[in-house]
């Protein structure tokens, strides 16, 4: 009776492993919210050791330009292998790029999102690679369990720092046009909802139209909206200083002269500086692209298993007009 037992026990387990169905499981793939480890070097790893992904999201401003320089001077400087990439504004360049370097199996990956929305499966990937992601300049929406850290500027601050110069200057209120950053970025998502939430109640958005952070994109924007609200515009708030370079060759051409509107931008770049000291930007809030040697710092870190903040917002302020010709000789960008 028991060798009949056992006879059956064995046919049903050899016939259920061919059908696939409740086959002894392999042992499970790390959970996805598993905590980031750290690299085989730790806890001695050095720069030496690092192998950082950066898959830029394009060269659309000085800002940006700037960005890319601090990443690739600092890893220079350091001796760190810096894998560089420019998705040219497009999210799927970056999560392609990104995936190269999974497969290279690098130390780090610092991520400049373009967009807030649609990185949980790549972040997934990594985090199933055990690479640590550090999300840096804009953010994204993916919960926070996905990536290692975010470094970057607060936006939502910056708009509000934006708003409390329009309060200002337009004490009896008016009308002003917003340019805003590429649709859907964390640094356009956030300026706006920081412009909103503490603009006065006198001051209306007439408009707000995209000019996606370029020379090239601000000035048509700012062209169309001069010719639909003529004789309308108290003001302007640009998400960027090139938007504010581009637009001003529009408002030049309609003969509007320096300090005719409030004007206020972000970036706190040269060109910024010499639009306030031109007369066309009473402000700047500043948005600090300088960001390689904290990413590597935290980079070290996170390979070495130390624990890092899940958050570190720059410290940043707001340039005027008063301020440009003392301090434009030695901005870095
Ligand atoms: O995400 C930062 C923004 O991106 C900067 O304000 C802008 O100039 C850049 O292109």
């Amino acid at each position: 009776m028991l060798k009949k037992l056992v006879f059956l026990f064995v046919v049903a387990s050899v016939v259920l492993t061919a059908c696939g169905g409740a086959a002894p499981a392999e042992p499970a793939a790390p959970a996805s919210n598993a905590p980031f480890g750290a690299a085989s070097c730790a806890p001695n790893c050095t720069y030496a050791d690092m192998v950082l992904c950066y898959p830029q999201l394009g060269a659309e401003s000085d800002w940006r330009t700037a960005n890319s320089a601090s990443f690739k001077e600092t890893a220079d400087q350091l001796g760190v292998k810096l894998i560089f990439s420019d998705a040219q504004q497009k999210q799927e360049n970056q999560i392609s790029a990104m995936r190269s370097c999974i497969q290279q199996g690098v130390s780090v990956i610092a991520l400049p999102p373009v967009v807030e929305t649609g990185w949980d499966a790549v972040l997934q990937e990594a985090q199933d690679a055990n690479i640590p992601v550090i999300v840096v300049d804009r953010s994204v929406t993916a919960d926070p369990s996905m990536y290692a850290t975010h470094i970057g500027s607060d936006m939502v601050l910056e708009g509000k720092r934006a708003a409390a110069e329009f309060n200002k200057l337009l004490p009896n209120g008016g009308n002003v046009l917003e340019l805003s950053g590429t649709t859907g970025s964390g640094a356009a998502v956030g300026r706006a909802e920081g412009f909103r939430a503490d603009l006065n109640s006198n001051i209306k958005i007439l408009d707000s139209q995209t000019g996606n952070f370029t020379r090239a994109e601000g000035k048509p924007v700012m062209e169309a909206f001069l010719k639909k609200y003529e004789g309308q515009i108290d003001g302007v708030f640009f998400h960027n200083d090139d938007m504010a370079i581009g637009a001003v060759e529009a408002i030049k051409a309609a003969g509007i002269q320096p300090g005719d509107l409030v004007m206020i931008s972000v970036d706190g770049t040269r060109g910024g500086f010499q639009l306030m000291l031109d007369g066309w930007l009473q402000a700047d809030v500043e948005c600090n692209p300088l960001l390689g040697p904290q990413v590597m710092d935290l980079g070290l870190k996170l390979m070495n298993g130390q624990e890092i903040p899940k958050e570190e917002l720059t410290d940043e302020q707001t340039y005027y007009a008063d301020q440009a010709e003392e301090l434009l000789p030695t901005r870095k960008y």
